[in-house]
């Protein structure tokens, strides 16, 4: 009899193997109890703890935490579901090289798309960067895997954006389903889609900064390939720098160039892959696709720019903590050159606005004037510490971008905020709400940002169709109407932002959004 309970109960232990656990992608689609009782009566969304794919306790000590800090119900659940959504879900992977057994590897993926985004990843590990503070954790075990994983990417495919599992894994390469023409070739066993962004090498130096800021650790970097991976990524960046035409007016060759068969006229580039003109003598670096994976329309993509200037600087540390003097002097001194060259190109006159930063510039004197929600954008640039949020010229630009005179600002009953061409107009996006979050200043809105903040709080929490988890973009005439039900990166950064308003503002975690 007691044999029989064990067997039984060990039955019921054994029942939830990983292969047995639900597909997250309908899943999330769908509502689970216990549901919150609040007014939205939030579904719970954290998946079966035997089908959660990686275990912080720092993590669950901040769920708990939390629960007596936020009062609203329905705005407990959201932050209870989604903060650990990354952990919960999208480490598909973690070992070690097979040639170096001390060097950890972790492949983390975006969720419903199943493969690893250089630009995702970093961000991913960002929401938990609040509790990372020593190297001992699995935290930072997951840190450490990300970096060196994103190292080796860079070091065969430094134009790419997404990837494959690391052949350790065992895991089955996916096709992206497209169809690319990308010189120069790369692997597809290695490499998921090939959109040169600038910002995705930005990630890779942001991630690397977080790390060594939070525990001190510099042996790691010393260890495995950060050197020769940070070399590559100012390699490729400076590769593209050329411009358009040679003073003899012949046309350069660019090192990477890229077109797909498509109807949508942001997926690919046109002018046979190399996009539209720059002029020379400019000192902007080119990114031929935005952090949304669109296109750019004009390459000296001003966000962009910028989390590249501010990342260098601040990763300049680590190569010169490493008395890898040269590279850091490069580094130090592409940052400085870049973030002049922002000044000068990429500050435009607006007749109601005053003097702006613009998305996009070409150095011929166009310019493209909006915002894309995914960040880097031009409303995240505090948060990404390329300016103060108190900055004029960021609050010009500011009032533009969270105005009816920004032509991806997505107004409607359900949610205002921006979106982009990625998910078409009327779609808002709450990863543009949550930055509008973190960006608030008192200068923002008078004296009281507080307003500001609890009615963009407010918008979040109603905004999720029941489910509790965010979405990438939402109708903003209808709730039930979004895309992605399942998108780690907005879920993590949305408890980051709640972090971040427990330590600023915590009276508006004590409030009702009723
Ligand atoms: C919440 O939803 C569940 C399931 O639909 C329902 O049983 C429960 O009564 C609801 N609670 C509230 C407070 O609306
Ligand atoms: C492991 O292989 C990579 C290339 O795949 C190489 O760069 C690295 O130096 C190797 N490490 C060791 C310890 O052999
Ligand atoms: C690190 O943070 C955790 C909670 O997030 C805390 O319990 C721990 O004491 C901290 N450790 C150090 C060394 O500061
Ligand atoms: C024009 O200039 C480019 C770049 O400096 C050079 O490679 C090319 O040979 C020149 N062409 C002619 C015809 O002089
Ligand atoms: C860098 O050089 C200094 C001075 O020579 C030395 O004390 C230090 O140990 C070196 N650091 C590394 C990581 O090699
Ligand atoms: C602007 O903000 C920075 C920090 O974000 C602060 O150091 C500075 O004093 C502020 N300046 C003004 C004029 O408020």
């Amino acid at each position: 009899m007691a044999f029989d309970m064990f067997f039984i109960i060990l039955l019921c232990i054994t029942a939830l193997t990983a292969a047995q656990c639900p597909d997250y992608t309908s899943y999330s689609s769908t509502p689970h109890g216990p549901f919150s009782g609040g007014i939205h009566n939030l579904s719970y969304q954290r998946p079966d703890p035997n089908c959660r794919t990686y275990y912080s306790a720092y993590t669950e000590a901040a769920i708990i935490r939390l629960k007596s800090v936020i009062i609203d119900p329905d705005l407990s659940r959201l932050f209870e579901n989604s903060f650990p959504n990354t952990l919960d879900t999208t480490v598909k992977w973690t070992g070690h090289a097979a040639n170096n057994s001390a060097e950890e590897l972790a492949f983390v993926i975006t969720g419903d798309i199943d493969a690893m985004w250089l630009r995702d990843s970093a961000n991913q590990l960002q929401s938990y960067l609040p509790l990372l503070n020593t190297t001992a954790t699995a935290l930072s075990s997951l840190y450490r895997g990300v970096i060196n994983l994103q190292s080796r990417y860079l070091l065969i495919s430094p134009y790419c954006n997404a990837f494959q599992p690391p052949i350790e894994s065992g895991l089955q390469p996916n096709q992206n389903g497209a169809s690319d023409t990308v010189p120069p070739h790369y692997d597809p066993a290695i490499v998921f889609e090939c959109k040169y962004e600038l910002d995705s090498l930005a990630a890779f130096l942001e991630l690397s900064t977080n790390y060594y800021t939070a525990t001190g650790d510099l042996s790691f970097f010393a260890n495995f390939q950060w050197l020769d991976a940070v070399r590559a990524v100012l390699n490729t960046a400076t590769s593209m720098a050329i411009p358009t035409y040679a003073p003899n007016g012949s046309v350069n060759k660019l090192p990477y160039t890229f077109t797909r068969s498509t109807p949508d006229g942001l997926s690919t580039l046109n002018n046979r892959g190399t996009g539209n003109p720059v002029q020379s003598g400019t000192t902007l670096l080119r990114s031929s696709f935005r952090p949304s994976d669109d296109a750019t329309i004009f390459q000296f993509l001003i966000p962009s720019n910028m989390i590249f200037a501010r990342t260098l600087s601040t990763a300049s540390l680590i190569a010169s903590a490493l008395n890898a003097t040269a590279l850091a002097n490069e580094m130090t001194s592409l940052s400085s050159t870049l973030t002049t060259a922002i000044t000068t190109h990429g500050i435009i006159s607006d007749p109601t606005h005053g003097t702006i930063y613009a998305y996009e510039v070409d150095g011929y004197g166009s310019r493209n004037m909006m915002d894309d929600a995914n960040i880097p954008s031009l409303l995240s640039a505090p948060f990404f510490r390329y300016l103060s949020a108190n900055d004029t010229v960021y609050q010009n630009t500011r009032n533009v971008l969270l105005s009816a005179d920004n032509p991806y600002f997505m107004r409607g009953p359900i949610i205002s905020a921006n979106g982009g061409p990625h998910d078409t107009p009327g779609y808002a996006w709450p990863m543009a709400s949550i930055v509008r979050i973190l960006t608030s200043s008192s200068t923002s809105s008078g004296d009281d940002d507080n307003d500001e903040i609890y009615t963009t709080l407010k918008e979040l929490v109603a905004s999720t169709n029941g489910l509790g988890l965010l979405h990438e973009s939402i109708n903003t005439f209808n709730a039930a109407d979004y895309t992605r039900p399942w998108f780690a990166w907005v879920n993590g950064l949305f408890g980051q932002m709640i972090l971040d308003l427990e330590k600023r503002k915590p009276e508006v975690l004590a409030r009702s959004f009723g």
